[in-house]
């Protein structure tokens, strides 16, 4: 018979919660309602990407601020998703993602339902690279499949694409290159229209901004 593991009691922002033993924090806080800003993080993946790092927390006790993705629920803890550090921190994260990402929202497809749009607005942010210069690599955008376009300029680089495309279908997704360089590509950088893509359009589905998106 399995055996029955008790539930964990935390709090996040003063509202008393439980979770499942394992849960991590993010996944614990957006169940009962509690919006941590996020833009990687996959309910279903077996380990969290961790590549935004929108999701900083304070954990009472804990000196540094902890990614709320990959730290797991313990009986207790007392979790504050908007204190100072952290806010620090994900300020800092949102305009580095927005350095590289083409801001051309009257143009994209995905204004008015962009996850870079949504997190400015809930977190009064701007939409503006701020202190950090502008990457803007003016990469051309790759439409040589007959059902979707992918424009690297756009792509904020979460993963969440790559995972799909690997865990749920033709594997043709990954990163390719490193540091500014690194990009989401095929395998051997051949256009989308000549890969092995099954044209799931999975890809396009979980883009959470406007890199990915049906012709
Ligand atoms: S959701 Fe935690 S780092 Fe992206």
């Amino acid at each position: 018979m399995k055996e029955l593991k008790k539930k964990i009691s935390l709090s996040i922002d003063g509202k008393k919660i439980t979770a499942r033993p394992g849960m991590r924090i993010l996944s614990a806080a957006l169940s009962r309602g509690i919006w941590i800003p996020n833009l990687c993080f996959i309910p279903e993946a077996d380990l969290p990407f961790g590549g935004c790092r929108l999701c900083w927390v304070e954990v009472e006790g804990e000196r540094e601020p902890v990614t709320a993705c990959s730290r797991p629920v313990r009986e207790g803890m007392v979790v504050r998703t908007r204190g100072p550090l952290a806010e620090r921190l994900r300020k800092s994260a949102f305009e580095l993602l927005l350095s590289r990402h083409h801001l051309d929202c009257r143009n994209c497809r995905k204004n008015k339902n962009c996850g870079l749009q949504e997190i400015a607005r809930r977190c009064r942010y701007q939409l503006k690279p701020g202190r950090f210069t502008r990457e803007n690599p003016g990469l051309p955008a790759d439409d040589s499949h007959p059902d979707f376009v992918f424009n690297p300029n756009h792509c904020i680089l979460c993963g969440k694409c790559v995972w799909v495309c690997q865990a749920k279908s033709a594997g043709i997704l990954d990163f390719s290159r490193r540091g500014l360089e690194c990009r989401v590509s095929t395998f051997a950088g051949e256009p989308l229209g000549e890969s092995k893509c099954n044209g799931c359009l999975k890809c396009v589905d979980i883009c959470p901004v406007g890199a990915l998106f049906r012709k």
